[in-house]
């Protein structure tokens, strides 16, 4: 996409499905126009304005886009030996993950699913999207993020131009707890492996941490989401962002706006 009207305009629609606030296009994207948008309320965004190319340059600076978050924590969970024996930490494909996966018997979530959900996508991503484990739609299908929180999840990753198939997304647990409950403790333990190694496998630049039982998992914590965000953590030396669930988004859109900043940050990371 070069021209500067169909950046504005792509730029717009992710503002659109993230609900933000009133945005002045970044100078860089459309150099000399100024463009406008409706208010974050109300269904969809109003007229925007575009003024011709001669237009003079805004007078204000553009909204800056979040800055660089600070450090925060970094996890390094130790690796198997060398000479392990451990299927998981031998496994050298993600392919082989997802058929230790499919026969896994380590916790109690093994009872009731009727699909293992490894995780999908590309074996060389940059990012790797970590949920919290699979839903009804995930565990009928065998793929994560499926259902609508996984629908939010496809547009927000094509708003920051990646496509779907070129992340990797997986959960912390790969059988769907019953209900949707949160994931026990026990059933952490028991599948990190499995995560620990797909990480491991596809060496991503970024993670990106979807809710509280991504995060804590990912960076060995009990501090809260709220706490966990806007900063640049580490595990195993790649960089964690933290933010909202998807299909927290869903039941509360007041934080589209800040998922929206913390996935520019991944965006900005992965260069
Ligand atoms: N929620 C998750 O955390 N993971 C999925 O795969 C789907 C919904
Ligand atoms: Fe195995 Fe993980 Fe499924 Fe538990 S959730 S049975 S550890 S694959």
């Amino acid at each position: 996409m070069s021209d500067g009207r169909a950046l504005a305009r792509q730029f717009l629609e992710q503002q659109r499905l993230l609900g933000g606030d009133p945005v002045i296009l970044p100078e860089a994207l459309v150099p000399r126009a100024r463009v406008a948008v409706a208010p974050p309320t109300g269904d969809r965004p109003g007229p925007v304005a575009v003024p011709p190319p001669s237009a003079p340059p805004a007078a204000t600076p553009a909204t800056p886009g979040p800055g660089v978050p600070p450090p925060g924590l970094s996890y390094d969970p130790p690796t198997g030996d060398l000479f392990s024996t451990d299927p998981v930490l031998q496994a050298a494909s993600l392919a082989a993950i997802a058929q230790l996966v499919a026969g896994c018997t380590k916790c109690r979530l093994c009872e009731g699913r009727s699909h293992t959900v490894p995780g999908e996508g590309a074996a060389d991503a940059r990012l790797v999207v970590v949920g919290e484990g699979p839903g009804r739609v995930e565990d009928q299908t065998g793929r994560p993020f499926v259902g609508q929180a996984g629908e939010l999840l496809t547009k927000i990753l094509a708003a920051i131009e990646l496509p779907r198939e070129r992340v990797f997304i997986c959960n912390v647990v790969k059988c769907r707890p019953p209900e949707n409950r949160v994931p026990q403790y026990d059933e952490i333990a028991a599948c990190l492996p499995y995560l620990v190694r797909q990480i491991d496998l596809v060496k991503p630049a970024v993670i990106l941490a979807m809710g509280g039982t991504a995060a804590q998992t990912l960076l060995n914590t009990k501090q809260s989401l709220g706490a966990l965000r806007n900063q640049i953590h580490r595990f195993r030396g790649i960089p964690v962002i933290v933010t909202y669930h998807p299909a927290a988004l869903l039941r509360n859109p007041n934080w589209k706006k800040p998922t929206w900043d913390d996935v520019r940050i991944a965006r900005r990371l992965i260069g």
